[in-house]
């Protein structure tokens, strides 16, 4: 990997990806593991023995076995998933047969309909390949995972096979109440090359409202995480992309949050544009949409915006942000439509690094005051009150 990317997380998620295109489709490469992370994920990604998936009884929770024994499962808790209670329900995901679902999908499948539960699903360790969909009636949803470089969801549509970038997304939201935490979302199809056409695609589309994420990754290059509608918060996040990584038009909170780029590096003296972190997409001064990045980081390759101007009234802040020298002088860009330096909010509030000199920002690029900044810098941006508290209640009492 380029020593561009300067980071001991960014080099366990460089790996992911790495190995998820390599073995995605061709994982002989894996055998030759050369770092510990790639072994443990070689070790996810082989499939060793038959599926024998075990039945749990409706009246015990002891697995039973369906079939012939099957020894991956002797670590697998005995006593998991927990019954129901009358608030939440667990539905448990192992690709081993461990317990009663095998792919993320099926699990979501089986929860009712307008639940007024939340519903758990618990994914074991392990690369999912699928494409997965949580409809609308299908609120209160919980994704926990093992950790971001354990459990990961992947596919590999691009806005050319899927018949839009709007629908290449591995993981497609459209439920409110949403919840992942420890789990990564990537999508594997190759790293398109400069001037590929119809070659975006995301990781994740999160067109529902209320939806929280905690310790996750995104991985991906073009448009990876389409944060398309609704109010968001993301905490201590990995996020890789390299052009409009993060896009849409919801109104979202960012914190602690890592953010790679992937883009092309560029060669030193040479400084033309190959990627950019954001595209944000508020269409109207009366829309209160924006992305707000406090305490997070920037690192990576290429020579990227921090945003452009996918709509006229895009709006973004970085707030205690540190960011490398990958980042732009100019920072930031208007689509090539210079009336939307007259709309659109570009906010930047003591950001630290090479990136952050405010010196040759473009004139429409704001230092924000103490003042100006304040509605940017906790989950009231996203009315956190409202919903984000009874979310992260829930969670712990699940
Ligand atoms: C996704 O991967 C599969 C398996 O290698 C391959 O057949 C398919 O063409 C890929 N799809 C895209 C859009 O690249
Ligand atoms: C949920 O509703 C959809 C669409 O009406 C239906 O196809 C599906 O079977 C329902 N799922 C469950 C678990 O009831
Ligand atoms: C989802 O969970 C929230 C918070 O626990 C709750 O207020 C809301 O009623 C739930 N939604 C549904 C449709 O059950
Ligand atoms: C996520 O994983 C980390 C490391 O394994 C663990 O410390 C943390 O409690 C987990 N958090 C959640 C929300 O699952
Ligand atoms: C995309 O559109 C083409 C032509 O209309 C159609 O044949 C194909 O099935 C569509 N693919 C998907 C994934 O919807
Ligand atoms: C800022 O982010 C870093 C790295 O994630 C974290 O260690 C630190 O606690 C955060 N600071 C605040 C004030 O949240
Ligand atoms: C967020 O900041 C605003 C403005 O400083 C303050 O009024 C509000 O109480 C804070 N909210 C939280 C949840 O800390």
């Amino acid at each position: 990997m380029s020593p561009h990317v300067n980071s001991a997380a960014a080099v366990v998620a460089a790996f992911l990806v790495f190995a998820a295109h390599l073995y995605f489709p061709a994982n002989g490469h894996l055998n030759s593991a050369t770092t510990p992370l790639l072994g443990v994920l070689s070790d996810l990604t082989v499939s060793s023995f038959p599926f024998c998936p075990l039945t749990v009884s409706s009246t015990t929770t002891d697995h039973q076995y369906g079939c012939k024994y099957n020894p991956l499962c002797d670590d697998f808790p005995p006593d998991f998933p927990p019954p129901d209670t009358p608030a939440v329900s667990v539905f448990c995901v192992d690709p081993n047969g461990c317990c009663d679902f095998t792919t993320v999908q099926a699990a979501v499948d089986a929860i009712p309909n307008h639940s007024r539960k939340r519903n758990v699903v618990w994914i074991n360790k392990g690369i999912y390949f699928e494409k997965v969909t949580i409809p609308a009636s299908k609120p209160n949803i919980t994704f926990q995972g093992q950790g971001f470089d354990l459990t990961a969801i992947a596919w590999n549509d691009t806005a050319k096979s899927a018949n839009g970038t709007f629908y290449s997304a591995s993981v497609s939201i459209f439920a409110t109440g949403f919840v992942a935490k420890n789990i990564s979302f990537i999508n594997v199809a190759p790293i398109p090359r400069p001037g590929a056409v119809d070659a975006q695609a995301v990781a994740i589309r999160i067109n529902g409202d209320q939806a929280a994420f905690w310790g996750c990754g995104f991985f991906g290059a073009q448009d990876t995480l389409h944060d398309d509608r609704g109010r968001h918060y993301f905490k201590e996040c990995f996020i890789q992309g390299s052009i409009d990584f993060i896009f849409g038009d919801a109104r979202s909170l960012y914190e602690n949050c890592r953010l790679i780029s992937i883009a092309d590096p560029v060669p030193s003296g040479q400084r033309s544009i190959t990627g950019s972190v954001t595209a944000h997409a508020r269409v109207s001064e009366n829309d209160n949409t924006g992305y707000s990045f406090v305490n997070c980081s920037i690192g990576g390759t290429g020579w990227i915006w921090l945003g452009r101007a996918w709509r006229p009234y895009s709006r973004v802040v970085f707030a205690y942000t540190s960011m490398s020298d990958i980042i732009a002088s100019e920072g930031w860009n208007d689509w090539n439509d210079p009336s939307r330096d007259q709309t659109v909010f570009y906010g930047e509030y003591k950001c630290t690094g090479e990136g952050a000199n405010l010196a040759k920002r473009v004139p429409y690029a704001q230092k924000l005051s103490d003042v100006q900044v304040l509605p940017y810098l906790n989950t009231s941006f996203i009315d956190g009150d409202q919903w984000l508290q009874p979310y992260c209640d829930a969670l712990i009492s699940a």
